[in-house]
């Protein structure tokens, strides 16, 4: 987690980093600084005078306003300047642990998102050497380490490339240097970082909405690759400090779609795009003779159809999709599916070989948990394909098949328009198996696809329904308990709607299959405890969930129903009811049936005045274990 953002060459060097860094303040809002290389006219024809300059502010989510109302920029001409907001791993998240760090000189300024898990060694070995650290940060050995090597003639980047050889764990590393005003250099390893020029100028970011106002001509940076970013130039190396070609990434985004487009907030913003990320997602994957179609398809039709296993690893709202797709694929394409939490899959020890698919669902392609298992599985010669959201993320270069959500940014912490990506996505690719597995006529999967178009349709008409939704929010509204219960695709409906619910309201939810009720949730149900059920389900599972209803209501809880249209026998029994419109097949529910429960937490959440956008503790992207 936490955002960098870097810039030099431009004019205007303090608004790219502040307006860069509240366009990051999803991956991190515990503080924010700023370190700049600033310039002032040496006297009577001596040459410029540089140094550094560094503002932290540890307001909490108030950190990137608060920095930039306060700070009075230094006269003079400022070269270059690195930004951080920062999520707190190492040290309390204040003001003296808010990056930039600065070395013993202070001409040194290092920003930094990742763990470095020998820092304490590390530590240990400065201090001997007599540096003074100032924070108890990971990140400080860093600027420490730079200034020793610089000590010894290295240029900075030069210096930058010995100390990631130096480094354990995941990085993404911006730095500058007083001596060398125009340079920011930068690395990563596993976390992510992006570099790019436009007109005189040169910038680093985390991610691309961070300076998609500035340039859409960015680059990738491969592990353990340095960056030296000149005004107009980037020139990388790789560890043995020969050159290697920056890669160029495709920027799909405009800056208006990275924006709130007059809503109160990201996340309502974002709940009302889902039809059309859905419909950008389904958009193109019929060929003219009827085949469905991936983005990029590394693997031979061969290859796939020896496939006799698939596993699915992700985590959070992303593994919820997954637990979608797992009855998709196994009810189209006839295959065993497993699926797992990628921070789970990563240490036990799967069975996996050539013939095994594995799948990583992951909105931002850079979480650490779901790259690491995707390298695992991989290494152990599995096929990999991804399901991201992020063009030329970490882990769509990296895996032999991709099919990207095309939901635009989502920048509020909370997912919910890439949630709904991710499902359709993944019915797309389990309509893509079935074609070439066979297990399905071409036509069959052709007609699943066109049906899939009507659900945009659908989303909307359940959008459009958000005043019923606050209605039944107030009316929960003094509630601490909740229960979700949900059967089929229902389950992960549940546990999707319990998760967005504790992310942002903070209120005690959990998502349950309803058949689990009476092996231990029921003991939890008493007056004042909300259930919401998702009933909107096939028939011959309808009378189950109806029961379960039944259970609950006899025990005093306060019930929800998630119903069809038209559908009165399902809540006969509810306190409230959440109508969604009939979809064309059983598996599609997930679909039109979370939306309503991200209004509710939505809802319950701005009941509560809490920050939708920013959820306390949380952050966007998770790069860190
Ligand atoms: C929930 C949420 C998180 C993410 C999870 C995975 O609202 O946003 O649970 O789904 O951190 O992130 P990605 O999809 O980027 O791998």
């Amino acid at each position: 987690m936490c955002g960098i953002v870097g810039a030099t060459g431009s004019s205007r060097v303090v608004d790219v980093l502040l307006s860069g860094m509240a366009r990051l303040e999803y991956r991190g809002y515990d503080s924010a600084g700023v370190a700049l290389v600033v310039g002032t006219p040496g006297e009577e024809g001596a040459p410029e005078l540089t140094s550094l300059w560094r503002a932290r502010r540890a307001e909490g989510t108030k950190s990137v306003a608060d920095l930039a109302a306060s700070i009075e920029v230094p006269e003079g001409i400022v070269h270059a300047g690195i930004g951080h907001v920062r999520w707190a791993t190492h040290g309390r998240p204040d003001e003296h642990n808010a990056h930039p760090h600065l070395d013993c000189t202070g001409r040194v300024a290092v920003v930094h998102n990742g763990i470095i898990e020998n820092f304490a060694t590390l530590a240990a070995h400065l201090v001997d050497e007599g540096h003074r650290l100032a924070s108890e940060t990971d990140t400080e050995v860093v600027a420490h380490l730079l200034e020793s090597r610089i000590a010894t003639g290295e240029s900075l980047t030069g210096a930058l490339r010995a100390v990631i050889a130096l480094i354990e764990g995941t990085f993404a590393i911006a730095a500058v240097h007083a001596d060398d005003p125009d340079v920011i250099v930068a690395a990563r390893r596993v976390s992510p970082l992006i570099v790019g020029r436009s007109d005189g100028s040169g910038l680093v970011a985390s991610d691309i909405p961070a300076i998609l106002g500035e340039t859409r001509e960015v680059f990738s940076l491969d592990d353990d690759h340095v960056a030296e970013v000149r005004p107009g130039s980037i020139t990388v190396t790789g560890l043995d400090g020969r050159t290697v070609g920056p890669r160029p990434m495709t920027v799909e985004w405009d800056l208006e779609e990275a924006e709130k487009g007059g809503y109160d907030d990201f996340m309502s913003k974002e709940i009302r795009e889902q039809p059309t990320a859905v419909a950008d997602t389904l958009r193109g994957r019929l060929s003219g003779d009827g085949r469905v179609l991936l983005d990029e398809e590394r693997l031979t039709i061969s290859e796939l159809r020896e496939v006799d296993k698939v596993f699915i690893v992700a985590c959070g709202s992303s593994y919820h999709a997954g637990l979608v797709a797992k009855y998709a694929i196994e009810h189209w394409a006839r295959l065993p599916v497993e699926i797992d939490i990628a921070s789970e899959f990563r240490y036990r020890d799967p069975v996996l070989d050539s013939q095994t698919l594995v799948v990583g669902v992951s909105q931002s392609g850079e979480t650490v948990d779901t790259i690491q298992a995707m390298r695992g599985a991989a290494e152990q010669g599995a096929k990999t394909l991804v399901i991201s959201n992020v063009v030329d993320s970490s882990m769509a270069r990296e895996s032999d098949a991709v099919l990207y959500t095309r939901a635009g940014p989502e920048l509020c912490v909370a997912a919910t328009k890439t949630h709904l990506a991710q499902v359709t996505a993944l019915q797309v690719l389990a309509l893509h198996l079935a074609q070439v597995r066979g297990s399905l006529y071409p036509e069959e999967s052709a007609q699943l696809i066109e049906d899939l178009r009507s659900m945009p349709a659908r989303v909307e008409e359940v959008i459009s329904r958000a005043p019923a939704v606050s209605e039944v929010a107030g009316a929960v509204a003094g509630a601490k308990d909740f229960l979700f219960l949900g059967r089929h695709v229902g389950y992960p409906v549940a546990l999707e709607g319990a998760l967005k619910l504790k992310e942002i309201s903070y209120l005690r939810a959990e998502g349950y299959p309803a058949g689990e009720l009476k092996h231990g949730p029921i003991a939890l149900i008493e007056e004042g405890v909300v259930v919401v059920a998702i009933a909107t389900l096939r028939s011959d599972l309808l009378p189950k969930m109806l029961g379960n209803i039944e259970e609950v209501k006899s025990r005093g809880a306060t019930v929800v129903v998630v119903a069809t249209d038209g559908d009165g026998a399902s809540v006969v029994r509810a306190d409230h009811v959440l109508w969604v419109p009939p979809v064309p097949h059983s598996l599609f529910s997930p679909i039109v049936d979370v939306v309503p429960l991200q209004l509710l937490a939505y809802e319950l959440a701005r009941l509560r005045g809490n920050d939708v956008d920013r959820p306390r503790n949380l952050a966007k992207t998770v790069t860190v274990e």
